[in-house]
């Protein structure tokens, strides 16, 4: 297995979180691959544990069950230093809720993690002004992320997550919030990653976006199903 190519591969991966006495089984084994270069969308309703499996593939959750294999590390068995460093330097990570540093500008945010992966000064501050023409927020460089829109956020999100030049990006309903204009905006930034060759997957509704996949897959009630089959 190991030998496998794939980006992501995932193996009877099982999900329960426990409240109390309930366990909720958010994931039941999913089984999913990813190749290099791979555009998966994955859809379904609400609560049916899409972010869940993101923060599994990214290594921000571990699974209960089961295996997650990504660029061949085993993250099951993996120590929070060595999640760290894979999160930093392999993972693009676009959330849900955008998760800014609220005492940070624009551009200290998008920052962050080339300063965490000490890359130069110079380096930094081109690289800020350069994925802020991306997003289209360049008069925003300055401000903090409570003086920006819901859209605004999620730009900025989207900039950050591009900042360490990621090999896989998981984008989580990146358009779910935006008004029609500004969801195209990140439709077209994601267009321009795949063309790029980014290896990609967004947990998303949009139709605009599902025309970009090479993999639709659907999850209900923590359980995949593959509509390409
Ligand atoms: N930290 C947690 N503790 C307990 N239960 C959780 C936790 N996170 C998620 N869940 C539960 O796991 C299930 C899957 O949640 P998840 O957030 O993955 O769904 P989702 O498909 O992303 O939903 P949405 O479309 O609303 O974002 C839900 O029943 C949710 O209540
Ligand atoms: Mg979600």
């Amino acid at each position: 297995m190991n030998m496998d190519k794939s980006v992501v591969l995932a193996s009877l991966l099982c999900k329960t979180y426990q409240i109390g006495d309930i366990n909720v089984e958010a994931l039941k084994d999913v089984n999913l691959k990813v190749e290099k270069g791979g555009f998966t969308v994955i859809s379904g309703p609400s609560g049916s544990g899409k972010t869940t499996l993101l923060n599994i593939i990214g290594g921000i959750d571990k699974p209960t069950s089961g295996k997650i294999i990504v660029f061949g590390n085993d993250l099951g068995v993996k120590d929070e230093d060595f999640l760290a460093d894979f999160r930093c330097n392999k993972i693009g990570f676009v959330f849900q809720s955008y998760n800014l540093v609220s005492t940070l500008t624009v551009s200290e945010n998008i920052a962050f993690p080339m300063e965490w992966t000490r890359k130069q000064e110079d380096y930094i501050k081109e690289y800020v002004e350069e994925l802020l023409r991306i997003v289209d927020l360049e008069h925003r460089a300055d401000h903090f992320s409570f003086q920006l829109s819901g859209g605004e956020q999620q730009r900025v999100a989207f900039a950050r997550a591009l900042a360490n030049d990621p090999p896989l990006l998981l984008v989580d309903e990146p358009t779910g919030n935006l008004d029609v204009k500004t969801g195209l905006k990140i439709v077209q930034i994601l267009r321009k990653l795949k063309d790029d060759g980014k290896t990609i997957i967004v947990a998303t509704h949009d139709e605009r976006i599902i025309q970009l996949a090479d993999q639709k897959l659907y999850l209900e009630d923590g359980k995949l199903v593959n509509l390409d089959e």
